[in-house]
């Protein structure tokens, strides 16, 4: 059984602490993903780490870890947060903000950072902008993953979960090698709640309004590079990869 990386400082906040730390990088890559719910961030996001030693900075796994918090442990922010979730809305702009930047130096950390999932807003991008520039580190580039609605419905019906290591697998695309297993850690493979077609169809509209606004954003600021989402998951890593290097 591999291992993940271990993303205790993120996934916590606070004053949490990582268990090991990542190798110091010469040229540490710092990237945010964007692309509609489903069409393989975070996918890519665990290949790309693996690949880059970089950190793999999820928002929605925050949230999904404050889940398995029993309900005293919870703010009472963070139980509405769970709410807008489940029902596929964007959590509030301040929520996001507040859990972020408790967790900012996970921005300095020594094998560079993915984001993903956040921002998701374009007050969202003007924050991380000075969160960035308070820890003085800048972004390499902002990856668009480009695909057609149906195929990232067909993604979002096929997707398992793990509700330990967080890794994400596939019924057909990407199956774990035992059924309902995960490979990293042995945990018992889930289905999202916000995976269902009712959820889904809010999340891929809050998209439209909310997000895909920010590929203009990071255009602008010569950040954006757009990157086909069709292929097998190897394919798209290559072709993420050769697109970074430009
Ligand atoms: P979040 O966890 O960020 O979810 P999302 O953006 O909706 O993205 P997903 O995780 O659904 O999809 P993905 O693109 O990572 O695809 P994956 O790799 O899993 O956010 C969840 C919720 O939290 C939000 O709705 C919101 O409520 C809240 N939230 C989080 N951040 C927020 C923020 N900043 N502001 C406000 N609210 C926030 O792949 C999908 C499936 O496809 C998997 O089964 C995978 O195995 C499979 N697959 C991947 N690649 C391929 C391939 N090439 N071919 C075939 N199958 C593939």
């Amino acid at each position: 059984m591999d291992t993940k990386r271990d993303r205790t400082a993120w996934l916590r906040g606070g004053s949490a602490k990582c268990l090991s730390s990542p190798g110091k990088q010469n040229r540490p890559c710092r990237l945010v993903l964007l692309g509609a719910p489903g069409v393989g961030k975070g996918t890519q996001a665990e290949m790309l780490c693996e690949k880059l030693g970089a950190c793999h900075l999820s928002t929605g796994d925050i949230f999904r870890a404050a889940k398995t918090l029993n309900e005293c442990e919870r703010t009472p922010t963070l139980t509405a947060a769970l709410d807008y979730m489940r029902k596929g809305e964007l959590v509030p702009d301040e929520t996001v903000l507040a859990l972020v930047a408790e967790r900012s130096k996970c921005l300095r950390c020594k094998g560079g950072f993915l984001l993903d999932g956040f921002p998701r807003t374009v007050t969202q991008a003007e924050a991380l902008d000075k969160l960035l520039a308070k820890q003085k580190v800048s972004l390499n580039a902002v990856v668009s993953y480009e695909l057609p609605l149906e195929q990232v419905v067909a993604r979002l019906g096929g997707r398992r979960t793990c509700p330990g290591c967080k890794a994400v697998f596939h019924i057909d695309a990407r199956p774990p090698k035992v059924a309902g297993i995960c490979d990293h850690c042995g945990g018992k493979l889930y289905q999202r709640e916000d995976d269902r077609p009712e959820s889904i169809r809010v999340r891929m509209a809050a998209y439209e309004t909310s997000t895909a606004p920010l590929a203009d954003f990071y255009r602008k600021r010569g950040l954006l590079v757009s990157v086909p989402a069709e292929g097998t998951p190897e394919r798209i890593l290559e072709q993420t990869l050769k697109a970074l290097a430009r």
